[in-house]
């Protein structure tokens, strides 16, 4: 893992077609990614395997009976109204400064300032935090101050946000040269606005949602009184959301325009304790089962002070983090598990002053209360990008000197079928196994160049398996299987490849 470099990483999802930049033939636009043919399987395979697991197979929940979890699949746009009562009008800011040398844009939380202890009249110079190139810069210019200046003493590190206002006043930043050019930080909404109707106009102004989870709450009711579920239950919803962040960056990481994988699980409030614990360890063991590595993984309990607004004083919140190659050693956020208690649900009954349809009516208990919910929330865009982070395995050995090692279930293409030449009626062979298999996966069919290059091609899309008919196979009816994680070749009857390989993908 810790050789997997981001550059390589992204030339071949470039190159392979995993992820492009969006609008790259105009220059691209900052935070905004499309995903290329194999991509767009590979997400597809996440979001599909999730949706599976939580919504469609049976879970048993720990009071050992089946979870009951239905999905929705709400608009984008939703009454403004919504926002305000979920707090994101009033409180979903992000601290940012602006450097008036560069024009370019920080988050503050994310500066952090390389200077000499004690220096209060020298320079300090910002960097924008878990980006080498900018610590880089960032030490490069320092050195060149204490050459110039012959100053001298021990190396300070802090975060930007720590610094006086004189101490700001003699502050270098990332991208500038001249001190004193970053401003205070202000506070910045990050939600996307805009119009909806002919006129833009303040009363009509909208919002692109910034998580899927309120269109969840909502619908809180109709989902009730839709269906038969009771608490506990749990709504799920796979979708766009949108933020405006201030720096994106890290390949998709963070981005602008994004997907959500949300389920808000419906409980006494009561049993808040233990189906936080619940949540926490079976999604973290989801995350395990589709292929990240345990050593990859890691569990982070919130403190106190870094609880979001909905989760204060509750059962918990942690975060599933991945070890991305760009966080290394450290971890970056994947998913989060939070007891969001029954803030969002009191919230809209406040502001749609239909207080009832928030609540839940108990008939075994003849009592009516706010369900407290615990969410765990997954980016479907930082699972790929993690997914693609573990699978990159350089390989000298290999004519491609890479191989994706995705988990057979999330493999973009399944299988791969050749004719080992173009002659002596394999080709018509290969193409009749293609179509059986094609029947029930997504497999590719390539009769060109080398059988070495087709396997490398093979390798850079991480297809677990390849079949190729050969002689033999018109001689005994058995094909050549390849094994992509050990380079075994092994021969099976060519009518037992779509069993074989229906057991393999699970
Ligand atoms: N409803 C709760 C919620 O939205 P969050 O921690 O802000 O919580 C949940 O987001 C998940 O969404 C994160 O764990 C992450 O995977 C993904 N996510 C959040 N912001 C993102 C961004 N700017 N780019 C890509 N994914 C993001």
């Amino acid at each position: 893992m810790a050789t997997v470099s981001m550059d390589d990483l992204v030339a071949l999802c470039r190159r392979r077609g995993f992820i492009f930049q969006s609008s790259e033939i105009y220059g691209g636009i900052n935070g905004f990614w499309d995903y290329g043919p194999l991509g767009t399987l590979l997400k597809r395979n996440l979001k599909q395997a999730w949706w599976n697991d939580m919504v469609e197979r049976e879970l048993v929940g720990p009071d050992g009976q089946p979870v009951d979890i239905v999905g929705v699949d709400c608009t984008i746009i939703m009454n403004p109204k919504v926002w305000e009562a979920s707090g994101h009008v009033g409180g979903f800011n992000d601290p940012m400064v602006d450097c008036k040398e560069s024009k370019a844009r920080y988050r503050a939380d994310h500066l952090m300032c390389l200077g000499l202890k004690g220096d209060k009249v020298g320079q300090i110079f910002a960097y924008v935090e878990s980006d080498d190139t900018s610590l880089a810069q960032a030490r490069r210019k320092l050195e060149k101050y204490i050459k110039r200046e012959l100053a001298d003493g021990d190396i300070d590190r802090c975060a930007f946000t720590a610094l006086s206002a004189g101490e700001r006043a003699i502050t270098v930043g990332p991208d500038a040269k001249t001190p004193g050019t970053l401003t205070e930080p202000r506070q910045f909404n990050l939600m996307f606005k805009t119009n909806v109707g002919a006129v833009e106009d303040p009363t009509n102004i909208a919002y692109l949602r910034p998580e899927t989870a309120q269109g969840i709450f909502a619908n809180f009711d109709n989902v009730l009184n839709s269906t038969r579920v009771r608490v506990p239950f749990g709504i799920a919803q796979v979708g766009k959301a949108f933020r405006n962040e201030v720096t994106p960056r890290n390949f998709t990481f963070r981005s602008r325009e994004f997907e959500q994988m949300e389920i808000e699980f419906f409980i006494r409030p009561d049993s808040a304790a233990e189906w936080y614990a619940w949540w926490r360890d079976s999604r973290f063991r989801w995350w395990q089962s589709i292929g990240l590595s345990s050593g990859n993984l890691q569990l982070r309990e919130h403190a106190s002070d870094e609880l979001a607004h909905y989760a204060k004083a509750g059962a918990g919140t942690s975060d599933i983090e991945y070890r991305f190659p760009f966080t290394a050693p450290g971890f970056g956020e994947l998913e989060g598990v939070a007891h969001r208690s029954d803030f969002d649900l009191r919230q809209h009954a406040t502001h749609c002053g239909k207080g009832d349809k928030m609540r839940y009516f108990d008939q075994e208990r003849n009592e009516r209360y706010f369900p407290h919910v615990i969410e765990p929330s997954a980016g479907a865009d930082r699972g790929t990008l993690a997914l693609l982070c573990e699978a990159y395995t350089p390989d000298p050995a290999r004519p491609s000197g890479v191989v994706m090692r995705f988990h057979p279930r999330m493999a973009p293409v399944k299988a791969g079928v050749f004719p080992l030449v173009n002659k002596d009626g394999m080709p018509e062979v290969a193409e009749r196994l293609y179509r059986d298999l094609r029947k029930r996966h997504v497999v590719e069919y390539d009769p060109k160049q080398s059988i070495g290059k087709r396997y490398a091609r093979m390798d850079e899309a991480g297809t677990p398996y390849c079949f190729t008919i050969d002689g033999d196979t018109l001689t005994n009816q058995t094909v050549t299987v390849r094994h992509r994680d050990t380079l075994e070749q092994s021969r099976i009857a060519i009518d037992q490849v779509p069993a074989w390989l229906d057991e393999r993908l699970g």
